[in-house]
């Protein structure tokens, strides 16, 4: 029975990838669905998701998963679907023909991706490098998720990670390799002075007050929220959010400056 079941999945599987299109199809299909509106992301939906994203790939996709639709009133996939318009737009003009494609992939035409990928929150953006060609990347995942929370979801933050995204070149290495070096030369030199440093009640007195009142002005919750640095009332500096829930960079460093 065993033998039979794992012939039945060498037999799935055997037809999964014969079944699995081609690169140059799949390029020649988004290539053609772009030409429609060069300057838009391509509107998506389930079966176009499933067919552009799955591998082989010899062209990076960029897929927003948003929700449109008035009866869900989100207001941050309205302000990421403006500045995906800005990336697509400014990609068209000035990008390099053909290596990267940007889409978007409404709640309503791509049910059935969402429970799959299990995505309960909206905006959500993933980028599925090339899995082969002159650009192939490999990464763990198939695809890698953008963090708005984090990165911000301004075009320019999102241009950034776009552009950062390629592959690693060795002058990085040769300049941590550098700087490890330098740092335990430092050691190795100054091990009596640091040792003294550190045991010094003064100091680590001093060290240890800072950093209370460094994070207990907030500046944990800023580092993993990323509010604006101050608000806007106005046109009016704004120190104090309003409400419990929030803060301002300013008004936590103000805290701590009183603290
Ligand atoms: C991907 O394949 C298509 C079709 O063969 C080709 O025209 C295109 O230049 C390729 N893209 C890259 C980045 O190599």
């Amino acid at each position: 029975m065993k033998f039979l079941a794992t012939i039945a999945a060498a037999l799935l599987l055997v037809v999964q990838t014969a079944c699995a299109y081609s690169s140059d199809y799949k390029f020649a299909k988004l290539s053609k669905a772009l030409a429609e509106t060069p300057t838009k992301p391509l509107l998506l939906d389930s079966k176009t998701y499933n067919l552009y994203t799955e591998s082989p790939r010899n062209y990076s996709l960029f897929v927003v998963l948003t929700a449109a639709g008035s009866e869900f009133n989100c207001n941050p996939c309205k302000l990421f679907g403006d500045e995906l318009d800005l990336i697509t737009d400014a990609y068209a003009k000035r990008g390099p023909k053909g290596q990267a494609f940007f889409g978007s992939l409404d709640f309503a035409a791509g049910r059935e991706v969402f429970h799959k990928l299990k995505v309960t929150s909206v905006p959500f953006v993933f980028h599925f490098p090339p899995t082969e060609g002159p650009n192939k990347r490999v990464i763990k995942e198939d695809y890698e998720v953008y963090d708005l929370n984090r990165a911000g979801v301004k075009a320019e933050d999102f241009a950034y990670w776009i552009v950062v995204k390629r592959p690693i070149d060795l002058k990085i290495y040769g300049t941590y390799a550098l700087v490890g070096f330098g740092a335990v030369a430092t050691i190795a030199l100054l091990h009596q002075q640091i040792i003294a440093f550190v045991y010094d009640k003064k100091i680590s007195q001093m060290l240890s007050l800072s950093a209370i009142v460094i994070f207990c002005s907030g500046y944990m919750w800023n580092q993993i929220r990323g509010p604006a640095f101050v608000g806007n009332d106005n046109g009016k500096p704004q120190l104090f959010a309003p409400g419990f829930q929030n803060q301002y960079v300013l008004e936590s460093q103000l805290v701590g400056l009183i603290c």
